[in-house]
């Protein structure tokens, strides 16, 4: 039976009963050679197409794997393949999870884009190579679903936060809850810049979130508020422009964030965070950062 959430007064007892889940150990990332911006399938790539820079793109991308290797992050690395270009925006491909007898799951994605949906199989080998057991959506009922870019953990709890509106869709949810057992909470996203839940929400531990408020509708607003003590705030610039909430923050005290979040770098000092800052122009050029450049991995 599923359980989706999207009342406050059920988002309560939810939390409370989830199960504890083991802090992620590892990460999958794809390597950029191909990484480039050809098409337009959100608004941040309008105005790009034709102009990273490959070379810094390496750099940049070699960097932010470096962090990860630094805070205790084991990075596997798949080649990225010629003519998949966003392949390298790892978080997107699928959901992973690791049972409570420890078994290792994971739920291939339908990628929203025709120009992304061959991504997907790349990525299931890799899984079947590395002894995960691979679950599906059904295809003619379920039209998207982008894996960890809308679908991302609580903090060493079992209970998942699900956006939906631009590029999965609500349906999708019912089958995780059922597949994983575990409740998911419902946020709409409500702004084309911030199309996926990723780049709007970032999970920093169990009681603290950073957010772009304008993303999300009320409701949405209410039941984060009712879930986290401590709702932190990006800015507008720093939202939209450096994707600060698409930093990541895999341990509950370590934050990767894109170079030049001023503001937010001060509250996430205020509540104790270590911040490691990195340059990702190249990849905002594509409307993604630090967060989908890496699938957490139990
Ligand atoms: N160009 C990619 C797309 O539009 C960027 C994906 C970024 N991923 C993310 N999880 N925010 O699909």
């Amino acid at each position: 039976m599923s359980t989706l959430i999207t009342k406050t007064e059920q988002l309560k007892p939810a939390l409370d009963d989830a199960d504890p889940m083991p802090v992620p150990t590892d990460a999958l990332m794809v390597t950029p050679e191909h990484f480039s911006v050809d098409y337009i399938i959100n608004p941040h790539m309008a105005g790009n197409i034709g102009t990273v820079d490959k070379k810094k793109a390496r750099w940049e991308w070699e960097v932010v794997r470096d962090k990860f290797r630094n805070i205790g992050i084991t990075v596997h690395e798949l080649p990225g393949q010629p003519g998949l270009p966003d392949m390298v925006f790892s978080a997107n491909q699928s959901l992973p999870y690791v049972d409570t007898a420890g078994r290792k799951h994971a739920l291939m994605s339908i990628m929203h884009s025709e120009q992304r949906k061959e991504e997907v199989a790349y990525v299931e080998r890799w899984y079947r190579q590395n002894g995960y057991n691979i679950h599906y959506l059904d295809a003619d009922l379920i039209p998207d679903f982008e894996g960890m870019g809308d679908a991302v953990w609580h903090f060493r709890k079992r209970l998942l936060w699900g956006g939906y509106g631009y590029r999965s869709s609500q349906l999708a949810y019912e089958t995780i809850s059922d597949l994983y057992g575990v409740p998911v909470v419902m946020l709409e996203l409500i702004h084309p810049s911030f199309y996926h839940l990723d780049t709007c929400f970032c999970v920093l531990d169990t009681d603290s979130v950073l957010i772009y408020p304008k993303a999300f509708t009320s409701d949405g607003l209410e039941l984060i508020h009712t879930a986290f003590k401590h709702v932190i705030e990006a800015p507008q610039h720093e939202a939209e422009e450096l994707f600060a909430c698409n930093a990541t923050c895999p341990d509950g005290r370590n934050v990767i964030i894109q170079k030049g979040c001023k503001e937010v770098n001060k509250k996430l000092k205020k509540y104790g965070y270590a911040f490691h800052e990195v340059d990702t122009f190249e990849f905002l050029k594509s409307g993604g950062s630090v967060f989908c450049m890496k699938l957490l991995l139990w």
